[in-house]
């Protein structure tokens, strides 16, 4: 066993469950809790040397205000959260510990870390600066140490961007009226490929509404979004297969 115990606020599902189940196969006694289970704050931040808040997005900020103060000034407070600035400047805020945001650029469906990309943001850190990483690391995965609001500016596309477009689709594609079991039969392996994605994100609305509304930057996704599928609409309309051409060119 390792020497000291973790724990992770929000363990009993979706990516803390999962790094539940990674660190316990990486020898370490784990602890989690949710709403109405596990151990109370108070005695999860005097056992665990690590916390890790992995709450939905709505009320991680509620979280750590709560679970900050508890924390002992030599130890770790994690989050898991898809954006980095607020959590980051209320874990700095409200936590004495050293404090390193990080994101998992995966989702609780994966079977390993490998090759999976995480971004840290080591915001406070001095004893714990190098032992997130270096789990992550020996396990595969491809650790990218950026700042909490260059790592928001790039979700604003990686995830923004991309979980818009996706939503865009489903919701065309359902006000089209078709039947999906009729469209599969003529499926290419691209369609296929982006009707699970489709599926994916509107399984999981609440997460994916979070991520998009609460990125500071994605108001200019959505005006450069506008800006593009104003300019093809007109190019279709007007049948001008020179100035499209041109466009992706
Ligand atoms: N899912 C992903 O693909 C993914 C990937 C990377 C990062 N993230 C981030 O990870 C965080 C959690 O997302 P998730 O998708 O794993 O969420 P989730 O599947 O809804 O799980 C949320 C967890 O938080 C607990 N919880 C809910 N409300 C709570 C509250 N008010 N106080 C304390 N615990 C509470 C739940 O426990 P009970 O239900 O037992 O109460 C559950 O264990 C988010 O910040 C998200 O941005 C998610």
């Amino acid at each position: 066993m390792r020497d000291f115990e973790i724990g992770i606020i929000g363990g009993t599902g979706g990516i803390g469950r999962w790094f539940a189940g990674f660190f316990k196969g990486e020898g370490y006694i784990v602890h989690i809790t949710g709403r109405h289970s596990g151990m109370s704050l108070d005695e999860l931040a005097r056992t665990c040397r690590v916390v890790i808040v992995s709450v939905p997005i709505g009320v991680t900020l509620d979280v750590i205000a709560e679970i900050g103060p508890m924390m002992r000034k030599d130890a770790l407070l994690m989050d898991f959260t898809s954006l980095k600035e607020e959590p980051v400047q209320a874990m700095l805020q409200h936590s004495p510990s050293e404090v390193m945001g990080c994101h998992p650029l995966f989702g609780p469906d994966v079977t390993s870390i490998k090759d999976q990309n995480v971004a840290l943001c080591p915001a406070r850190v001095d004893r714990w600066a190098q032992w997130p990483k270096e789990i992550f690391e020996t396990r595969g995965a491809r650790v990218t140490e950026t700042t909490p609001k260059r790592h928001d500016e790039i979700m604003a596309v990686v995830q923004g961007l991309n979980h818009f477009n996706t939503i865009v689709m489903g919701l065309t594609l359902r006000d089209t009226g078709m039947d999906v079991g009729e469209i599969e039969k003529f499926s290419t392996p691209n369609f296929t490929t982006k009707l699970a994605i489709i599926e994916k994100i509107f399984k999981t609305p609440r997460l994916h509404s979070e991520i998009i509304i609460r990125n500071p930057d994605i108001a200019r996704m959505l005006d450069l979004y506008e800006k593009n599928l104003s300019q093809l609409k007109r190019l279709i309309t007007e049948g001008d297969i020179e100035g499209i051409t041109a466009l992706l060119t």
